[in-house]
């Protein structure tokens, strides 16, 4: 008798537990639709805390850092997110990595490499949404799966960054992160003043 209420009891144990689990999940899935369902509040937010915050700064570092620290902490489906900058080698273009949050980030892309360098060449803003179905992509961490490259120009409309942002989750990006964004780096680096650190001669 004693043995077989030890085993019902470990069963129902199990089954407390399973369900909790399930409960979990249930509940982590919902708090994903529910950021999904107020991600244009939440960029809207954005937008106000860093025209604020960045109110009169000229440094590009600061701007690029502070930019990367509002958004990682405000959207928990982005995983990776930061600046390749663009960048003299041999006379040839290329990125190197410039201020971000999140695991190492590959040092140098070529501009005719990854999904950064296709923005960067394209100057147009790339939203993959399977990062494993697109030939060009470069996994500096295999956990992401989907993300979205944006070109950054300066005030006289010159190249001078890539933004790029990863997800673990497929199909993270939609056109809402893409409006948003690119009216983040438009205010911050096409419409104000920056003071220039590294070599911009990349024509
Ligand atoms: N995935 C990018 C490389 C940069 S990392 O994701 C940080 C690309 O394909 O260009």
């Amino acid at each position: 008798m004693k043995v077989y209420l030890f085993f019902v009891n470990i069963r129902l144990k199990n089954n407390f537990f399973k369900i909790l689990l399930l409960n979990l999940k249930k509940l982590k899935k919902k708090l994903k639709k529910m950021q999904k369902d107020k991600k244009e509040t939440y960029y809207q937010e954005a937008v106000d805390e860093l025209k604020s915050i960045l109110e009169g700064e000229t440094d590009l570092i600061l701007k690029m850092s502070t930019i990367n620290s509002v958004l990682k902490n405000k959207f928990d489906y982005y995983y990776w997110v930061g600046f390749y900058i663009v960048n003299k080698l041999n006379n040839k273009n290329i990125l190197n990595v410039g201020p971000y949050q999140g695991t190492f980030g590959c040092l140098h892309i070529d501009f005719n490499s990854g999904v950064c360098g296709r923005a960067a060449r394209e100057q147009q803003t790339q939203v993959v949404q399977n990062v494993h179905n697109d030939t060009e992509h470069i996994a500096c961490d295999s956990n992401s799966n989907s993300e979205i490259v944006l070109p950054v120009f300066n005030n006289h409309k010159k190249l001078i960054a890539v933004f790029d942002i990863d997800s673990t989750e497929l199909s993270a990006f939609d056109e809402i992160d893409k409006i948003y964004l690119e009216k983040i780096l438009t205010e911050h680096f096409e419409n104000g003043e920056s003071s220039i650190y590294w070599n911009l001669d990349n024509d």
